[in-house]
Order: C-alpha cells, then sequence, then structure tokens
C-alpha cells in the first residue's frame, strides 16, 4: 500500500468517526479499519511501561463485530508492541467490541466516555503461579482499553516519554499546551519542518510521535532532508525535500494541502526560517497556528543571525517582529504599513523565549472609530467630559 493511500485511509476514518463511520469503513475494508483502530490501541497503551512483558509476553485477541460476523486482530505485548490480523494460536484475554463503536471512540472526539459495550474475557486461571501472570495480562488489558476514554497525559509528560526535547531543553510544551489545548480534539493537518536524527534514516520522529499522541485525531506529516519514510506509521507521514528549495516550499502546499499547525523546527538557519514562514503561511487555515522554535539561532552569526542586527529582516526574529507592525496596520498612519497577505490574516503573535507562535485568521476588524481622539487628551479635556453611563442611569431614573 501507497504511504498516500494509508494517509487517506486513516484520513477518511477520522472524519467518519463522528459521521457515517460504516461507509467509511466499507470503503477502507473492515480488516483494515481493525489494523488501525488496534494498533492505535497498541500505540496509546505505554506497553514499554509494564515491567516482565519481555519474559512473559501476553497476547490479547480483539474480537469486532461488524456486518453480523466479526473481524479478529490480536496484540502481542512483549519486547515490543506488536499487531496482526487473524485469530492467535492462544490469547490471554480477547476484548469483545463493535467495530463501529470502537472506531468512534478511537478516532471520534476523544470526551466521549469510552466504549459502552466493550467485554472483555479473562484466560482460566489454573493454578496459583499464573496468578503473576494474570496480573500482568490485567496491566496489558487495562492499558489497551485506555485507549478508548478520554484519559491523557499532557504534553510536557508526552515529551519526556517520547524522547523530545521540546520539555527539558528547551521549555516549549507548557506554551504549547496553552495554545494546542483547544485544537485537540479536532481532526487536524499538522506539519513540522525538521525530523529529527539528521542523516540515520532510522532515527529521529520523537516529536512527530509526541503530537501523534496529544493530537487523537490529526494527521500529522513531518518534513525532512534526509529520507526518514522508515519512521512512517498510520497518522504519521513523512516528506523529503530540502527547506532552502524554493520549489520544494512551494510544492509542498500541493502535496499536503491547507494546514491547521505548523512548526519549524528544521535547519534554523535564519534564511530557510523566513522562507519558510513566506511560503507556507499562506497555507495555514483560519483558526490555525504557525509556530518557529530555536530563535536563539536569530542572534548567532553562524545561522545568519546577528545580536547587533536585530531588527534586520534577514534574520528570523527581525522578521518575525515586524510582523507584529502588520499586526497592526489598520491602526496605522500616513506612512504606515502597506498590507500584504500576511498582515490581513496575521491575528496574534506570541513571543516567548526562543520560540513565537503565530494566529491565522482574519485581521480585518476595520481601524479605530474616528471619534476616538488621535491626539492625547489634556486634563482640562477629560475633566470636561461627560460619561454616557452616568448620563443613562440618570434617564432610567436610578
Ligand atoms: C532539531 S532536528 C528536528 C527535531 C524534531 N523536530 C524533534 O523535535 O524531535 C532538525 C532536523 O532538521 C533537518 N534539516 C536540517 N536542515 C534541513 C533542510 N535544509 N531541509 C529540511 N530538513 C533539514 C535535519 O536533518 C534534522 O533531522
Amino acid at each position: 500500500m501507497t504511504a498516500n493511500r494509508a494517509h487517506h485511509d486513516v484520513r477518511a476514518l477520522i472524519l467518519a468517526a463522528e459521521g457515517d463511520a460504516e461507509q467509511a469503513v466499507r470503503e477502507v475494508g473492515a480488516e483494515r479499519t481493525a489494523a488501525l483502530l488496534v494498533g492505535e490501541l497498541v500505540d496509546r497503551a505505554d506497553l514499554d511501561e509494564v515491567p516482565g512483558l519481555d519474559q512473559t509476553p501476553i497476547t490479547v485477541a480483539f474480537e469486532l463485530a461488524f456486518d453480523g460476523g466479526a473481524v479478529v486482530h490480536h496484540a502481542v505485548a512483549g519486547k515490543t508492541a506488536e499487531h496482526h490480523p487473524g485469530a492467535p494460536a492462544a490469547a490471554h484475554a480477547t476484548i469483545e467490541v463493535g467495530l463501529l463503536e470502537l472506531l468512534r471512540a478511537v478516532y471520534g472526539n476523544w470526551r466521549a466516555p469510552g466504549c459502552q459495550n466493550l467485554r472483555i474475557r479473562w484466560n482460566d486461571i489454573e493454578d496459583i503461579e499464573a496468578l503473576s501472570s494474570s496480573m500482568h495480562v490485567f496491566h496489558v488489558v487495562q492499558r489497551l482499553v485506555r485507549g478508548t476514554t478520554d484519559h491523557r497525559a499532557d504534553l510536557s509528560e508526552l515529551s519526556l516519554r517520547n524522547g523530545s526535547d521540546k520539555w527539558g531543553l528547551h521549555y516549549y510544551t507548557p506554551h504549547y499546551e496553552r495554545h494546542f489545548a483547544p485544537l485537540r480534539d479536532r481532526p487536524l493537518t499538522i506539519v513540522e519542518l525538521g525530523i529529527g536524527g539528521y542523516g540515520d534514516p532510522a532515527a529521529g520522529g520523537a516529536s512527530l510521535r509526541m503530537w501523534k499522541r496529544y493530537f487523537p485525531r490529526a494527521v500529522i506529516h513531518g518534513v525532512d532532508i534526509f529520507d526518514k519514510a522508515a519512521l512512517r506509521e498510520p497518522r504519521i507521514h513523512t516528506v523529503r525535500g530540502d527547506l532552502s528549495d524554493p520549489a520544494f516550499l512551494a510544492s509542498l502546499g500541493e502535496e499536503i494541502g491547507p494546514i491547521d499547525i505548523v512548526i519549524d523546527d528544521g535547519s534554523h538557519y535564519c534564511p530557510d526560517v523566513v522562507a519558510a514562514f513566506r511560503a507556507m503561511f499562506a497555507l495555514v487555515r483560519p483558526g490555525g497556528l504557525y509556530v518557529v522554535e530555536d530563535l536563539q539561532t536569530s542572534y548567532w552569526e553562524g545561522y545568519g543571525g546577528s545580536s547587533v542586527r536585530r531588527d534586520d529582516p534577514a534574520t528570523s526574529m527581525g522578521y518575525l517582529k515586524k510582523l507584529v507592525d502588520g499586526l497592526a496596520h489598520e491602526d496605522h498612519e500616513a506612512g504606515g504599513v502597506e498590507p500584504d497577505e500576511t498582515a490581513r490574516t496575521l491575528t496574534g503573535a506570541h513571543f516567548y523565549r526562543s520560540l513565537a507562535i503565530f494566529d491565522k485568521g482574519v485581521n480585518q476588524e476595520g481601524p479605530s472609530p474616528s471619534w476616538i481622539p488621535r491626539t492625547r487628551m489634556t486634563y482640562d479635556e477629560m475633566t470636561a467630559v461627560e460619561w454616557g453611563g452616568d448620563g443613562l442611569r440618570a434617564d432610567s431614573g436610578e
């Protein structure tokens, strides 16, 4: 299956989880849907945190009722966590639930309380020695079922679990949490520039996996100059290209389409940061966000920055700071900023240490009304003001 097909299937199921789930399952296929859903539960289960599984692997079958029958898929929690189609030779426990119900719980709006009709069949404990492995089974099943509920870890915790430096080396995650939390349950398209791991094709992807976990309904696209196809998984797509290449930047819109969140964690070289913003802010949907990380490099000569030419728009911070004037373009008097598309669609700019977050929307509130004085009032003028509120109270007889 091509990466695009896989990406299309998962996106179709995410969108259908709130709508015609049955039709989407028929289009994607019941077996493929089961594989995606069980895979997602395995991802969300953090099974590496259950001790002892490398000695005693645990197998859990899923019997997913659909169309008068059941699709069977199974998860194996051992040294690694895996999942496979079909029934296992022997299962320690079996989870029974409707395929459509599971789809709604996994890819629907995650405020749902989980599956109402989920049943667990435990294997029989034949002797007391089997009791300890039964506790393992319990812990594995408990964690697999957790993925159907609205239980969720915060972003700093997910950063630690996935080995991302977005908390601990940098302290971005609390800022992200503030801006991202209202979007968490939406079926988003997220693009992160810079996957990590540099020339090692198997390394990197820590933050892609963190975003996947934080946003349970999002499809995450990572972009890197190196081939990172080995890191693809359902809901994680990778694109190879050089962010210094204007033709590649221009092609990203076609490849990915409209975007809800862009996170620039790429080369951090000032000309690349500026070129990426120029090309990609336009691709962000209204209500979306554009984030630039590691802005310390804007002050470093080795990255095309400068600690002296701090307002030079050739540096990342020099360029981004100027956007604030565009944000306020409707307040300017003669000689102010002539608004371009960025100024007309920028609705917020938030600067933190080494991090900036920009809101996309419609920046056309109109200028302040003409009756608001354009020169500072004198004390006497302020004293002479008859405040409308008092008049109103007098009129209403209070
Ligand atoms: C800091 S790492 C990304 C880390 C990742 N976002 C995370 O938080 O886990 C930067 C990545 O950007 C990639 N990169 C550097 N220059 C690039 C360029 N010109 N175009 C595309 N990717 C580039 C590197 O290969 C590296 O993998």
